[in-house]
């Protein structure tokens, strides 16, 4: 099986700082990877690098096993099918919930582009919203908003930078649906996020970051009962 993301030995500094320390992880397809750990482990610098935002040191990210996206450019990896929701909700406020998730699409959208963002509308439950302004959502509509404009490109990476931080129980619950409904045979989804319900409802595997290393991988039940992850991360 062909694995949808590879990385290997990736070390990322910020000055004399290690964010990313001599990281290895491997993300396949169909999966639904949760990536967490404390304040500052490195989650979000993990996704910039593998988004071609931040650069890596030493090591490198394979995409599909051939592309190198540690040498590419942003916007050669978006175009290759690798996404990314940032952590910092960033929709077009003055522009319609249609057209947000029809930029999504990009320059050529195609023939078939309106259906895509009909259907899109409808797997996120924003159809009655699509011709409001995005600005006048609600805060966790407009999380699901974003999730759409990226979901509608349909990705084979999908990342989502804490897609439940300041949601409802209620809005959490709803997004943790989708999340598995977008789950897919040709896609990896990863998912940073410190809501451990959360990750543990729809994650297959957890990836436990701690000072830029890997301090745990395998099941939420597991890592929860993981003595050295309760230590850095749960039990606090
Ligand atoms: N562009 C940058 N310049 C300098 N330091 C940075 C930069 N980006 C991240 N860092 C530092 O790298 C460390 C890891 O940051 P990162 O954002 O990856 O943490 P995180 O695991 O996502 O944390 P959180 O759960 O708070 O979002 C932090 O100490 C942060 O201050
Ligand atoms: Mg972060």
């Amino acid at each position: 099986m062909t694995v949808a993301v590879l990385v290997e030995g990736l070390t990322v500094e910020f000055g004399r700082f290690r964010a990313l320390n001599d990281l290895s992880l491997a993300i396949d397809y169909g999966e639904v990877r949760g990536v967490v750990g404390p304040n500052g482990a490195g989650k979000t610098t993990l996704l910039d690098v593998i988004s071609g935002v931040s650069r890596a040191k030493a090591g490198r990210v394979l995409f599909d096993e051939t592309m190198e996206l540690t040498r590419a450019s942003e916007a050669e990896i978006a175009r290759s099918g690798v996404r990314r929701k940032f952590q910092k909700p960033s929709v077009f406020e003055a522009l319609t919930v249609r057209d947000n998730v029809a930029i999504g699409l990009g320059a050529k959208p195609g023939a078939d582009g309106p259906e895509k963002v009909a259907r899109m509308l409808e797997t996120v439950g924003l159809t009655s919203e699509a011709d409001r302004l995005a600005g006048e959502l609600a805060h966790g509509q407009k999380q699901w908003l974003e999730i759409a404009m990226v979901v509608v490109a349909e990705p084979k990476v999908l990342m989502l930078d804490e897609p439940v931080a300041g949601l409802t129980d209620e809005e959490t619950e709803r997004t943790a649906a989708l999340v598995k409904a977008l789950r897919s045979p040709g896609r990896a989804i990863i998912v940073v996020e410190h809501d451990m319900d959360f990750v543990e409802r729809i994650s297959d595997r957890v990836t436990v970051l701690h000072e830029g290393r890997t301090l745990f991988e395998g099941s939420m039940a597991r890592a929860r009962a993981d003595a050295a992850v309760v230590d850095v991360y749960l039990g606090r």
